[in-house]
């Protein structure tokens, strides 16, 4: 049975998680998979009075007796885990009888933090990409570039202190003209040493080779549900490059990062909000830096899982969505917020792009050109409602149905699902194959 897949459209944030938590509980789920990013991610999850907020584990979790896979092409940091294990045993998960952890990710230490402290201060090598500062970047630079790179296994190896103190030598040469933005815990071996073996014996029991275990089921036609990180945009090749994330975040990036092959792959579900967030630096042609954009924050609480910083907010950008769903061979697309836009007086789509005079539908491939671009908005009278309550699509007003008719049109993929609350209740669910 091929595997469902849940993926951002547009910079990150798009909900996500409260999309995987759906589907898992829904769609008769048995395994959800994590294939790229680390705990750069934040993944927000409600189900009633209850809010959990994940960075590496699966949003599956919370669906009982759903396995949660988190594959090789992830980079974690064990302690950050570890501390999003103990936070869901506390509240009465079985987390370790639902979780297995490749043996082949990446790991995040210390100096990958300092690295990317450094290197997004943005003084040395231009402007800031204002990452998360997690030692995504730095971590992935050391798996491309393999000698310095340690992966889940080596904590097992039985040489792991000498393996840590070759690299901390070689990082003392790199990073010696960056020294006001190291500490020196970040590069003392022994003591790394010491915390690393300890996360390695608690996170033992769920340390094994997933690509074996998702090969095996797929031989056994389990069902499985690909939960992906960022957005699109955010891909390391087909993004707004360089202000993108170290991983392919697009639906490209699905079969590489878990192992599991191409024709596995079934339908694709693309999450977009109803307007656009960006967190972070890079271009973002449809940003609103009026009182319209701060409504749009205020209403939909736009403050980042991961960093709390406030989101850049904007509106629905129609040529970087179709470009995201092509690129992804979207089936159906979850339009997320609904409630959110439901309050504002008028709502603009950008259905276009103006470059040196030229209308165009393309998404450019450089980042000056993407500065450049003039959004052509269309312009939709609001319908000042409160949709909160809707659960079908014929209950939403008519001015709702017309924007989702218009965005659906613009980006070329019928709508799937819509979402006007981030309770996991809150959704109106289009799609026949989902019900
Ligand atoms: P993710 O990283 O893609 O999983 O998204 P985040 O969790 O970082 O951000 C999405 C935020 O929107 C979370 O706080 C969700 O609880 C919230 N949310 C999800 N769907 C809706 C919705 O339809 N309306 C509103 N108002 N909030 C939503
Ligand atoms: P989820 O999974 C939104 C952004 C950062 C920065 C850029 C690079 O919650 O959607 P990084 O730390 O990855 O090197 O930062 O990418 N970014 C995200 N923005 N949501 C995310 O994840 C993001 N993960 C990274 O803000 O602009
Ligand atoms: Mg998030």
């Amino acid at each position: 049975m091929p595997g469902t897949c849940v993926i951002g459209l547009q910079w990150g944030d798009e909900a996500k998680g409260k999309l995987v938590d759906l589907l898992a509980d829904r769609k008769n789920v048995e395994i959800v998979v994590r294939y790229q990013g680390g705990a750069n991610a934040g993944h927000t999850v409600v189900i009633g009075d209850d809010t959990y907020k994940l960075h590496h584990i699966p949003s599956g979790i919370l669906t009982d007796g759903v396995m949660n896979v988190i594959a090789p092409g992830v980079v974690m940091h064990p302690g950050t885990i570890l501390e999003e294990i103990d936070g869901l045993v506390q509240r009465g998960i079985d987390v370790p009888g639902q979780l297995l952890i490749s043996d082949r990710v990446h790991l995040v230490f210390p100096w990958h933090i300092a690295e990317d402290r450094a290197v997004n201060a943005g003084e040395v090598i231009g402007e800031s990409i204002g990452t998360t500062l997690r030692g995504i970047g730095p971590c992935y630079r050391d798996k491309y570039g393999r000698m310095t790179a340690i992966r889940m296994g080596d904590l097992y190896s039985g040489n792991l202190a000498e393996r840590i103190e070759q690299v901390v030598q070689w990082k003392r040469k790199t990073l010696a003209g960056f020294s006001e933005f190291v500490e020196e815990s970040e590069l003392d071996a022994e003591a790394i040493f010491a915390e690393y073996q300890d996360y390695a014996k608690r996170l033992e029991p769920m340390v094994g080779d997933t690509t074996e275990y998702l090969l095996n089921a797929t031989d056994s036609g389990r069902n499985l549900l690909f939960e992906g990180a960022q957005g699109s945009l955010l891909d390391i090749d087909h993004g707004t490059f360089p202000f993108v994330t170290s991983s392919n975040s697009s639906g490209v990036g699905i079969s590489g990062g878990s192992g599991v092959p191409a024709k596995w792959i079934g339908r694709v579900y693309g999450v977009a909000k109803a307007y656009t967030t960006r967190v972070g630096g890079g271009p973002f042609p449809t940003e609103l830096h009026d009182e319209v954009g701060k409504t749009i924050r205020n209403l939909g609480n736009e403050y980042g899982t991961t960093t709390g910083r406030p989101r850049r907010c904007g509106w629905f950008d129609g040529v970087a969505v179709r470009y995201t769903v092509r690129l992804g061979g979207i089936h159906g697309l979850a339009v997320m917020m609904m409630d959110v836009i439901s309050q504002l007086p008028e709502i603009k789509i950008c259905v276009a792009y103006e470059i040196d005079g030229e209308r165009t539908g393309c998404f450019p491939s450089q980042v000056d050109d993407l500065r450049r671009v003039q959004p052509i908005y269309e312009t939709l009278p609001g319908w000042e409602q409160d949709v909160s309550g809707v659960r079908t699509m014929e209950e939403l007003p008519d001015g709702a149905r017309r924007f989702l008719d218009r965005v659906s049109e613009i980006v070329g993929c019928p709508v799937a699902i819509v979402s006007v609350g981030p309770d996991r209740a809150q959704t109106i669910i289009a799609d026949d194959l989902l019900r």
